[in-house]
């Protein structure tokens, strides 16, 4: 776990992690070997921290939330590790992926294990509602990941398009967290919103940052291989507005880039420096402060208290990160 995040969480984390190890139990040793290889990684547990926050917030105390909140980021997890293989990434929080280490097909059946290990972590809750909440989820995020693919190497993808494939992909698993405790809690609908709208803005924040950190940050820090998502063909925001200042001639070599689909590390670098001199980082920036802005708007409802300060801060980190 990173140092930035843990501050007031430690605690949190630290059980966080514990439930992590303790719910992926297997007769099976190698599934074990490869989830410490995921889960100890530097992976920043959000997911669940929100979920613990979000019963905090409720003055839902009891002592399965702990073990609940790992539904959240074995979920997470599983998409990373399909993600991977449909990505052919050879780095993930700062390890060799699995993919990478053990091959795609034990890297989709991990995956599997994961997903269906958090299903069966929710079902013990006995609550359809969490469990629709869960799985709609999910849906969501395989129809933002398929709409990514649908448009990889596509510079015509709109800002509006872009935003609806990170919804799905992303923000829709940090609202369910979040609107999941209010279900488990019995918050009413009120809160139940608030908590939805709060998580689903965050989400919004989180890969508006991801997304212009590809661009700027360094594998070091970041985690990952940076210039990613242009070298996968994928079309994100901060390329989004800097084509509105690129001349024809630097279009012309992005699709060339996108057609040749050759590692040609010159050309990457290029266009990266030439959407890092527009104003493109800066505005996608500017977006995730928006969305920042209005998740804490959605905190408005609740009284003030440790736990809405620690998702106030959270959300602050979150455009504030470096990786
Ligand atoms: C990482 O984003 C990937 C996601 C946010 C979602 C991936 C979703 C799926 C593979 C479908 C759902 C599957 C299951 C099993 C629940 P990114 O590619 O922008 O980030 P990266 O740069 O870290 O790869
Ligand atoms: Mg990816």
């Amino acid at each position: 776990m990173k140092s930035h995040i843990l501050g007031e969480n430690r605690i949190h984390i630290e059980r966080i992690s514990q439930e992590l190890l303790n719910n992926m139990g297997s007769t099976i040793s190698f599934i074990k070997e490869i989830g410490e290889h995921i889960l100890l990684g530097s992976g920043k547990l959000l997911r669940p921290l929100l979920f613990i926050l979000s019963c905090k917030l409720l003055e839902y105390e009891e002592e399965h939330v702990y073990s609940l909140s790992t539904v959240f980021e074995y979920i997470h997890v599983a998409s990373l590790l399909h993600d991977d293989v449909l990505d052919n990434a050879k780095t993930r929080r700062n390890k060799p992926s699995v993919n990478n280490k053990w091959g795609d097909h034990v890297a989709i059946l991990e995956g599997d294990f994961f997903y269906s290990r958090s299903l069966r972590i929710a079902i013990s809750t006995q609550n359809i509602r969490f469990l629709e909440k869960l799985t709609i989820a999910t849906e969501n995020m395989v129809e933002g990941q398929l709409m990514e693919i649908l448009y990889s190497n596509n510079l015509s993808l709109t800002k509006e398009q872009y935003m609806d494939i990170i919804e799905k992909k992303t923000a829709s698993l940090l609202s369910a967290a979040c609107e999941c405790a209010a279900i488990i809690a019995k918050a009413g609908t009120k809160k139940e919103n608030a908590l939805k709208n709060f998580g689903l803005n965050l989400g919004m924040a989180f890969q508006l940052v991801d997304d212009l950190l590809d661009y700027v940050s360094s594998e070091d820090i970041f985690g990952k291989p940076v210039g990613k998502d242009l070298k996968e063909g994928k079309v994100t925001l901060p390329l989004i507005y800097a084509l509105q200042k690129m001349g024809a001639e630097d279009r012309r070599r992005i699709e060339q880039l996108f057609e040749e689909k050759r590692n040609c590390l010159n050309e990457h670098e290029y266009i990266i420096e030439r959407v890092v001199q527009t104003d493109a980082i800066s505005r996608t920036r500017k977006d995730a402060l928006s969305f920042i802005k209005k998740a804490k708007e959605s905190l408005s409802l609740f009284n003030n208290s440790p736990a809405k300060n620690a998702l106030i801060n959270l959300s602050n980190y979150i455009v504030q990160r470096d990786y």
